[in-house]
């Protein structure tokens, strides 16, 4: 391709990309088409290993032509993480929906529901009112008042406004944290199975992600003695998700004050409390902040947002609270980065909280709807013989175990070896998007999202029972 310009000074560019030496990912039948790593360049196992590197040769026309290479290879940083499997598995099934191909779409994290009008009313108004200019780094002071009353009322912590950052989204609150108390080499601890994001924002930040490993017998539960043997001077956040992603486990209170009496015994270790999805949670379930446990205040820094209970996803609003001194090195990194949240979204944040207790009945009518969905799934996929399921207390995600269905094979496609494989098959076979579970750190299972209509799932129940049926042992090879 050759672009000309008028002016001596710019070159005409010719450009074609040529490939350096380095490792180049091979073919794998059995890989899906949603790679979760970039296929250019595979990941360093150590520093001295050389990417592989494309160049630009770009040829001049002034003067004497001379080819000049530009390297376009790209910092270890990125290359050391790895994309959202979630988000490369939904833009994949939307591709197919708007290809033709009826996809059921049960990968995404994302509400089926509208925004709750009142809410989209006070963003609309703030556009109309001109309200539409940068607001102060942290968030406005109404907004930040407005998320110290809902914290002190609804979860029993007190923070004044100069301890409350607000963020474009709870994923940007998380990442800042992490950035803002890990040294190199410093170890996030994790419990696995994980929210997708939490090992990459500790890798992007130099730090180390330690996975501890639950069980499904445990419903996903951290036990605070494999807690307790993982913990090193090195610790420096654990991690908690509660009702979680993927698994849809919620935390008991007692359970939680364990885990704080080892907490307790750890100096440098600090708890970032997740608790986005903390108003989808099925009664007889409750919610317990970390935050309000003796003692643990001081170490903990609160993250929640907008995006789940609200139906706010594309609003991206989000908050952290915790001691001043974090909030306020959170606050810096995000002065050199995003600056404050969009104006707009604030106002609509404020008319959030102002729904009432727990989001009011707004937010009580889609909880009652996720759980009648969780229900139908519990009820429906549980009569398949050999597979496990620990039912979900919060959130809106089914995590299933089904690797009894490993090592068959169907005609046409070949073996199912893994989540990977099983979820290719039932998004061939079965037109049913679903996210594999190694993307969370358990291979065995894999996580529908059970935001979309019961009607639609019921649909996708049919689909993977169908699909499931046909699979006989694979042949031996
Ligand atoms: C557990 C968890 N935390 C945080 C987030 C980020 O939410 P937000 O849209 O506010 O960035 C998500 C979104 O999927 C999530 O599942």
């Amino acid at each position: 391709m050759a672009t000309s310009s008028s002016s001596s000074t710019i070159a005409r560019l010719s450009f074609s990309t040529t490939r350096f030496p380095g490792p180049e990912p091979g073919p794998d039948p059995k890989s899906l088409s949603f790679h979760s790593r970039p296929r250019t360049c595979l990941p360093l196992k150590h520093s001295s290993e050389r990417p592989s590197r494309s160049v630009v040769r770009a040829v001049a026309v002034t003067g004497s032509d001379q080819a000049m290479e530009i390297d376009i290879s790209l910092s270890p940083r990125v290359n050391s993480i790895k994309p959202s499997k979630t988000v490369a598995i939904t833009d994949q099934a939307t591709a197919l929906v708007q290809a033709g191909v009826p996809v059921i779409r049960l990968a995404a994290g994302e509400p089926d529901f509208d925004t709750p009008s009142a809410v989209a009313e006070a963003g609309i108004n703030a556009i109309r009112e001109g309200y539409t200019r940068y607001t102060p780094n942290a968030g406005t002071l109404e907004l930040r008042q407005a998320i110290c009353h809902k914290l002190q009322e609804e979860n029993g912590i007190s923070y004044a406004p100069d301890q409350v950052l607000v963020s474009n989204g709870a994923k940007q609150c998380i990442d800042q944290a992490v950035q803002a108390v890990c040294a190199p080499g410093d170890e996030v601890i994790i419990p696995a199975p994980f929210w997708v994001s939490y090992p990459e924002i500790a890798r992007k930040a130099d730090a180390t992600p330690v996975i501890l490993q639950t069980s499904i017998s445990e419903n996903f539960l951290l036990d605070p003695k494999v807690l307790e043997s993982k913990l090193t001077e090195r610790s420096r956040v654990l991690i908690l998700c509660s009702p979680s992603n993927p698994t849809g486990s919620v935390y008991p209170k007692k359970l939680l004050e364990d885990i704080a009496q080892i907490v307790a015994r750890h100096p440098r270790l600090l708890v970032l409390s997740d608790e986005i999805y903390e108003h989808i949670i099925y009664a007889p379930a409750t919610h317990t902040s970390f935050a309000s446990l003796p003692g643990m205040w001081e170490r903990t820094l609160t993250v929640n947002g907008f995006s789940k209970a609200f139906a706010m996803t594309g609003w991206r609003l989000g908050y952290i609270a915790g001691p001043k001194h974090f909030i306020a090195a959170c606050n810096k990194i995000q002065s050199q980065s995003t600056s404050g949240a969009s104006s707009i979204s604030q106002k609509a944040g404020v008319a959030a909280l102002g729904l009432g207790y727990a989001g009011g009945e707004a937010v009580s009518i889609m909880v009652k709807a996720f759980r009648e969905r969780r229900d139908f799934l519990v009820k429906s996929l549980g009569e398949l013989a050999g597979v496990k399921i620990s039912e979900p207390k919060g959130a809106f995600y089914l995590f299933l175990d089904f690797s009894c269905y490993y090592g068959t094979e169907a005609d046409g496609f070949g073996k199912i070896e893994d989540s990977e494989s099983l979820c290719k098959y039932l998004l061939d076979k079965g037109q049913v998007a679903l996210v594999p579970g190694d993307a969370f750190g358990d291979d065995t299972c894999i996580r529908i999202s059970y935001a979309a209509s019961l009607s639609t799932v019921q649909a996708a129940v049919e689909r993977i029972k169908k699909a499931l049926i046909v699979l006989k042992p694979a042949a031996r090879s």
